[in-house]
């Protein structure tokens, strides 16, 4: 569903990804954790492609998507390709990114209208239907100011769903949060990656929770994939120091 193949990513002389070679299979669900600097960001936002890449291909359903193919050879994607492909594609930010001006139901209701051309009506109906899933019909009218650091972010997935993604992409859903909150937006990810309707790929340290939730774990360190298997592999018997240290050092800290 999803590939890599020898991606690379530079800011300037730093390269960030280096040759990643990595994929996601159709509805699955996969972790990605490693140390802070390590390119977790950066592997959701170049699939989002909010950020260029530099060497190599990434492939969507088996789709190039920075290429595309004419006449048999694969070429630079044009824009119009690479919005077609990135419309299966919904992602889910650390920091909520709501329209501030906008009303919790406005916000669901704003691409649906604005770039798939549905009626007011059609798409407040699939909108207050995707509410009312992350327990937020009744703040339909609320703005995001109105609403708590849960309640916002919640909103935010409903936003994305409200798309129709086939993939969901999630970087540290809830590490701005209040912990009380915490539970809340969880509980309504581990929904999504139960009901086996998406492929996800979800950037955590919530240790616990991607040993739960995931089919795989994938850590990363310094721009590469150092060590993945199946959550209890890789937490219960890690191979490489690199991982055993990390972990040693995020259980520690709790
Ligand atoms: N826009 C940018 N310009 C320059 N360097 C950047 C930019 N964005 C990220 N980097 C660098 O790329 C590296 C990887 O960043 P990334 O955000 O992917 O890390 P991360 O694993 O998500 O870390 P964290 O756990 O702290 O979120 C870091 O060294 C970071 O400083
Ligand atoms: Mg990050």
């Amino acid at each position: 569903m999803i590939q890599f193949d020898k991606v690379l990513k530079a800011y300037g002389a730093l390269q960030v990804l280096k040759d990643l070679d990595f994929s996601v299979d159709n509805g699955e669900v996969v972790s990605i954790i490693g140390p802070s600097g390590s390119g977790k960001t950066t592997v959701l936002r170049v699939l989002m492609t909010l950020e260029g890449i530099q060497g190599g291909t990434m492939y969507v359903n088996g789709e190039p998507l920075n290429k595309m193919n004419v006449d048999g050879q694969l070429v630079d994607a044009s824009k119009a390709h690479i919005r077609r492909i990135r419309s299966k594609i919904g992602m889910v930010f650390q920091s909520f990114n709501l329209f501030p001006h906008m009303t919790a139901l406005d916000n669901c209701n704003e691409s649906p209208i604005h770039t798939q051309g549905k009626s007011k009506a059609e798409a407040t109906e699939e909108s207050m239907r995707l509410l009312e899933m992350v327990g937020l019909a009744e703040k339909a009218n609320h703005y995001p100011s109105q609403l708590s650091g849960g309640q916002q972010q919640r909103v935010a997935i409903a936003r994305t769903l409200a798309m129709h993604p086939e993939i969901l992409l999630f970087d540290e859903p809830t590490s701005a949060l209040d912990p009380e909150m915490v539970g809340e937006v969880l509980e309504v990810i581990r929904d999504l990656a139960k009901s086996g309707d998406y492929t996800m790929l979800l950037v955590t340290h919530q240790m616990g929770f991607a040993r739960e939730v995931s089919d795989r774990v994938c850590f990363f360190d310094g721009g590469k994939m150092v060590e993945q298997g199946k959550p209890d592999d890789l937490f219960g018997n890690p191979q490489h120091d690199r991982l055993k240290q990390f972990l040693s050092k995020v259980l520690e800290a709790g």
